[in-house]
């Protein structure tokens, strides 16, 4: 078991290269069981999630080599179907995309439920539906999802109930092989979307209408291998933003899609923070004062629900009470619980929470009780003058690539040390 030990109190200053995106790459590899030729993926980030989901892939036949740091190649051409095994798919959300691959593929599917982040109820009938339309039958029992289309899956109109990130990617790498016409309506619009229908058209699929919320898919038969890179991860990116207001600090970082993050730089410079574009760059530079916000996350191109944990750090520093409504989750405020330990005066209401900046911190031994908790975690520990401990780091390992090595290149005084499974802290 390992955590992060942080000497706060520093500003960050400096340059941080965003690595390519979690939440699509994890979806691109298991898409790759689409593809029986080899596939190149570069800008795949060194994270958790991504080790899994290669796991997974060899454990059902595919071929997989990193012949550098951030590349991957796939080759599926001799993988089989329904062989997944539980103990990896339960330990990843994203595992719900061998769902979709493998029914488009092999026309039947078998696949333990997902795993993944706990914030409240993670259903996934959307996903179910999307493959109903498309012709195939669904069973669930005893943790398991069992899909099969015995004479293939045939084009259809999918039209989801609510707006899905995790539902349009399945019903695109469901479609892309599919016999005939598919119309999703209702589609989520996130940039890792378009990364998913881009990177399946430079396979030879034939997707349009990616980024809106109507795609169309025209089936083919046969996808070919490409060299394909992930975007980067807005995110992460936006993660290190938040880090350099909330430290004081000025930090340039690279490797990042401006457009991605408007409506994290509309926040930021709502509160005083100064975010300068650049092609490929953004340049953040704290101010004196933080005023505070109303923030509600939304699907994109609304603020993002995975950067709530971290804006809701930047609200406790700021001055006056701040208004954070969560749009997505039904429990993503489990880590308030954590920053009180830090001196935070927060209530939560339901999906409302009222942050009474201001107040002082003060240095606390904490959790990672999810992946984006545990970033804001880093981030409060990084504002806060002494010593902070952050233990459940596997979680931030799950999403964020070399994380401490990052923030410590930019003057984070932040380390990551073994503990002995005896001293680990259950309060
Ligand atoms: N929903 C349903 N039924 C479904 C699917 C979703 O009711 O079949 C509901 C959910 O309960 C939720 C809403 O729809 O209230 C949105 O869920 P969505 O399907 O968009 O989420 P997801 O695809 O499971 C992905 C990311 C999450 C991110 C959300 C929202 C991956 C692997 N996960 O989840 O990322 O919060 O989209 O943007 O892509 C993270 O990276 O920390 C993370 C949790």
């Amino acid at each position: 078991m390992e955590k992060i030990i942080i000497s706060g109190g520093q500003p960050l200053n400096g340059e941080i290269e965003v690595s390519g995106m979690k939440n699509s790459a994890v979806a691109v590899i298991f898409a790759c069981l689409l593809v029986d030729e080899k596939v190149t993926l570069k800008n795949v980030p060194q994270i958790l999630d991504v080790d899994v989901a290669l796991q997974i892939m060899e454990r059902i036949g595919c071929k997989v080599s990193r012949p550098c740091v951030a590349t991957v190649e796939i080759d599926a051409s001799e993988a089989q179907g329904g062989r997944a095994p539980h103990e990896l798919t339960d330990k990843m959300r994203a595992s719900y995309y061998l769902l979709g691959a493998e029914l488009g593929r092999f026309g039947h599917a078998r696949v333990g439920m997902p795993g993944g982040c706990n914030f409240g109820v993670r259903p996934i009938d959307q996903h179910i539906k999307a493959f109903e339309s498309l012709g195939a039958t669904v069973n669930e029992s005893d943790d398991i999802v069992e899909a099969t289309a015995t004479r293939g899956l045939k084009g259809g109109n999918i039209f989801f109930d609510v707006v899905t990130v995790g539902g349009t990617m399945n019903a695109l790498i469901a479609s892309v092989l599919a016999n005939g016409n598919t119309e999703i309506e209702n589609a989520a619009r996130e940039p890792h979307i378009v990364d998913l229908a881009n990177f399946l058209n430079t396979c030879g699929a034939n997707i349009r209408g990616a980024g809106t919320d109507t795609i169309k898919v025209n089936g083919v038969e046969k996808l070919h291998g490409c060299a394909y890179a992930i975007i980067p991860d807005m995110i992460e990116a936006g993660t290190y933003m938040v880090a350099a207001a909330a430290t004081g600090g000025r930090l340039r970082i690279t490797n990042v899609i401006p457009k991605h993050l408007e409506s994290i730089t509309a926040k930021l410079n709502e509160m005083g923070v100064d975010v300068a574009e650049e092609d490929e760059a953004v340049v953040v530079s704290a101010c004196e004062r933080l005023e505070h916000i109303n923030l509600k996350t939304m699907p994109y191109p609304g603020y993002p629900t995975d950067m709530q944990p971290q804006i809701c750090v930047l609200m406790c520093l700021a001055s006056g009470d701040s208004r954070l409504v969560e749009g997505v989750w039904d429990n993503r405020y489990r880590y308030v619980e954590e920053l009180k330990r830090m001196g935070a005066d927060i209530t939560v209401n339901g999906r409302v929470a009222v942050v009474s900046g201001g107040k002082p911190l003060h240095p606390a031994r904490v959790r990672a009780v999810d992946l984006r908790a545990g970033a804001a975690m880093v981030i409060a520990a990084l504002a806060i003058k002494g010593t902070s401990e952050i233990e459940d780091i596997r979680y931030i390992e799950r999403g964020y690539d070399n994380i401490v090595g990052k923030l410590k290149a930019v003057g984070g005084q932040i380390k990551k040390i073994e503990v002995p499974e005896n001293l680990i802290y259950e309060g």
